[in-house]
């Protein structure tokens, strides 16, 4: 336990490192377009499209399809491996699409949540077999981050303690996967709005989940200079009766990340979770106002709350495709003004 065996050069240190920083650059944040076909049959479901493979290739072509406006604001977006290897209509693969406006390309690489046996109702997310060959392969092919995404709920018995270690753990092993092989690892330990539980217990769990999780981190040699977390605010239950301000939710986000999150990680990008476009653009401006210290940037890693609007105008129908551009244009810019306001 008295020694330490390197497992990075620091060649290799510098390489994630930077991939890192370029991703958080002030003022940018990551779309988060790695929807598995599952989830993104229910976005299309919404507009009453049907959830085919060239329909999910119409939708990522209109949001990768953005002008050069989105360079100044977007510093990464993550790919699900479907859409790695698809083009554009011109043949342009939609890697290069990316590579070309100087935004970093990412991959979720987990393989989705599995219950744990035996207990009510938590979870884990499984992926870590052959997640290394994985890793090699996504590197040659454009891919310089990745995402795992583990889920918590809150209820009165949840999350277990078995829950959060194993979840912690299994965000640790797939970070120093990642690593060995050039990829920025961002942890994903997402706790889900559902229920109606109050901002302290939603703080409070989000303490836990991240003080375990940067155990493991540690546990498992994982350089935090080249990783990114990616949170949950510390927001109340969407059942909860009592409403709380924009600054509440701050004071409340920050302070849990100052108690747990080692200012040693090189960024934070929250998730939107379901909180409508305005809201979770107003959130964030807020947490960026937060009169405490905070050692890293904060900015956004949104899925819904970037493309909201952009699905709705679509509809599915060409003719609105470059409206539908320009309104997840008007999101990402959005975004990146409430960072700086
Ligand atoms: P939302 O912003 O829609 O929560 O999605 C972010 C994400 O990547 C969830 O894994």
């Amino acid at each position: 336990m008295t020694h330490q065996f390197p497992a990075l050069t620091s060649v290799q240190k510098r390489e994630l490192q930077d991939i890192a920083l370029g991703i958080v650059a002030p003022g940018k944040g990551i779309l988060a377009a790695d929807e598995s076909v599952g989830s993104m049959g229910k976005c299309l479901h919404q507009i009453g499209v049907e959830n085919t493979e060239e329909n999910r290739r119409q939708f990522r072509q209109i949001l990768f399809s953005a002008d050069e406006r989105i360079k100044s604001c977007i510093g990464g977006v993550i790919f699900f491996h479907e859409t790695l290897y698809q083009q554009a209509d011109d043949g342009t693969l939609f890697v290069k699409m990316i590579q070309d406006k100087g935004i970093t390309v990412g991959i979720k690489v987990d393989k989705g949540i599995v219950p744990l046996a035996g207990t009510n109702g938590v979870s884990t997310s499984q992926g870590l077999d052959g997640l290394s060959e994985r890793c090699a392969q996504y590197k040659k092919d454009g891919a310089n981050f990745a995402k795992w995404r583990c889920v918590f709920k809150i209820s009165d018995a949840t999350p277990s303690t078995l829950s959060i270690k194993e979840n912690a753990n299994v965000l640790a092993r797939y970070s120093s996967i990642c690593q060995q092989h050039g990829i920025v690892p961002i942890v994903e330990p997402e706790i889900l709005p559902d229920g109606d539980h109050d901002l302290r217990r939603c703080q409070y769990v989000t303490e836990k989940v991240l003080a375990a999780l940067y155990k493991a981190m540690s546990d498992h040699h994982v350089y935090l200079e080249g990783t990114l977390l990616k949170p949950n605010m510390a927001t109340a239950g969407n059942r909860c009766s009592t409403k709380y301000s924009a600054e509440e939710v701050a004071m409340a986000t920050v302070t849990a990340l100052c108690r747990t999150v080692p200012p040693a990680v090189t960024g934070v990008l929250f998730l939107s979770g379901g909180q409508s476009e305005e809201e979770a653009s107003v959130n964030l401006n807020a947490i960026n106002k937060c009169p405490l210290v905070k050692h890293w940037g904060l900015t956004f890693s949104y899925g819904r709350a970037l493309q909201a609007s952009a699905l709705k105008t679509w509809c599915g129908h060409n003719q609105n495709e470059d409206a539908a551009t320009e309104q997840f244009i008007k999101r990402a810019e959005a975004c990146t003004f409430f960072l700086n306001a």
